[in-house]
C-alpha cells in the first residue's frame, strides 16, 4: 500500500504555544488549528487576514473555482428539468459585476419562448451561409484529435447516426438550418435558465470583460455541479442582435447567451500538447 505524503500541517507541538507572546502571534498559532478544518473537495476555500487582535476569516472563492477547472465541461444536452437556484442566479450576476460585465439571468418561460424564436431564426441565418457551414465543418471534422468540437449536439447527434465520417462534409454540403434550428428550440425551451453576458461597450476591454466573467460563470456553475451550452446565433448574426438586445431589455451590447442547467457530465473535448503552445 502507498503511504500518503505526510502533511506537515498536521504536526502541531502544543507546547509551542508562547502564552507571553503577543496577540497577533497566539492568534496565528491558533489558526494551525482552523487550517484543519474539512471542506467540500478539500479546497479549502478560506484565507485569513489577522490584523492586531483581530481574525477576519474571507471566503477564498477562486480556491474553489480552481478545483472545479479540470471538471467543467460544455454540455450539449437536454437538461434536467430542476430550476436554477435563485442564490446562484445572484451569485453569478455578482461574480459579472466584478469583471465589468451584467449578466442577466432569464427563467421566464415566455422570455425563452421569445428566445428560442430568435435562436431558431438565427440558426437558418447562419446555416443558410456557405461559408458559415464550411467553416463549422472543419472544424468538427472526425480527424481532428487536438482541437476541434466532438459532434454531439442533439441535431448532430442525428447526423452522426446517419453517417459518423461524413460528418463534416454533410455539413458542408447540406442546408440543414431546419434541423439544428428545431434542436435547438427544444433545447431552449427545456433548459430551465437562460444567461446573457453584456457589457457597457464593444471594444476590446468589454471582450476581455465578457470572457472573464464568462469563466466565473463556468467555473461557478461547475462547482455547483451544473452545466451551460451555447446560443450565441442571435448575436453572430448581426441583424439579430438589436433584437435580442431588445427582447432582454438591455442597456449594455449582448455579447454571450448561454444555456445553464444541471446535465449529465460529459466527456472532455480535446487539447493540444502544452509543447505546442508553450514556446
Ligand atoms: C467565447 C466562446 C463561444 C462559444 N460559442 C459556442 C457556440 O456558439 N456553439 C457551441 O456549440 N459552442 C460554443 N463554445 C463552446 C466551445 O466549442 C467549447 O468550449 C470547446 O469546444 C471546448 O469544449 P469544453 O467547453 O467542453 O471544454 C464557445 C466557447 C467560448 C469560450
Amino acid at each position: 500500500m502507498n503511504a500518503l505524503p505526510q502533511n506537515s500541517a498536521w504536526s502541531i507541538d502544543e507546547h509551542q504555544f508562547d502564552p507571553n507572546a503577543g496577540i497577533e502571534e497566539k492568534l496565528r498559532f491558533a489558526l494551525r488549528y482552523a487550517v484543519l478544518a474539512p471542506s467540500n473537495h478539500n479546497t479549502q476555500p478560506w484565507h485569513f487576514i489577522v490584523d492586531g487582535d483581530r481574525v477576519t476569516l474571507c471566503a477564498d472563492r477562486m480556491r474553489a473555482l480552481f478545483d472545479a477547472m479540470p471538471r467543467r465541461v460544455t454540455t450539449r444536452e437536454t437538461f434536467a428539468d430542476e430550476p436554477v437556484p435563485v442564490e446562484l442566479q445572484l451569485r453569478l450576476e455578482e461574480a459579472g459585476a466584478a469583471e465589468g460585465a451584467d449578466i442577466v439571468c432569464v427563467g421566464n418561460a415566455a422570455i425563452r419562448e421569445r428566445l428560442a424564436t430568435l435562436i431558431t431564426e438565427a440558426d437558418h441565418a447562419q446555416f443558410k451561409n456557405p461559408r458559415f457551414r464550411r467553416e463549422l465543418a472543419s472544424w468538427i471534422h472526425p480527424k481532428r484529435s487536438q482541437d476541434g468540437m466532438p459532434a454531439l449536439s442533439p441535431g448532430m447527434r442525428a447526423l452522426l447516426d446517419l453517417a459518423v465520417p461524413l460528418v463534416g462534409s454533410v455539413i458542408r454540403t447540406f442546408d440543414l438550418g431546419g434541423g439544428m434550428a428545431a434542436a435547438h428550440h427544444t433545447l431552449v425551451t427545456g433548459s430551465p435558465l437562460l444567461l446573457c453576458i453584456a457589457t457597457g461597450a464593444d471594444d476590446a476591454a468589454a471582450w476581455l470583460a465578457a470572457g472573464q466573467a464568462l469563466e466565473r460563470v463556468l467555473l461557478i456553475t461547475a462547482d455547483e455541479g451544473i452545466t451551460a451550452s451555447y446560443l450565441n446565433q442571435p448575436i453572430e448574426v448581426a441583424s439579430l442582435r438589436d433584437t435580442l438586445r431588445a427582447a432582454l431589455n438591455l442597456d449594455g451590447v449582448p455579447q454571450l447567451l448561454l444555456r445553464i442547467g444541471r446535465g449529465r457530465q460529459m466527456p472532455h473535448s480535446p487539447r493540444r500538447p502544452l509543447a505546442e503552445i508553450v514556446s
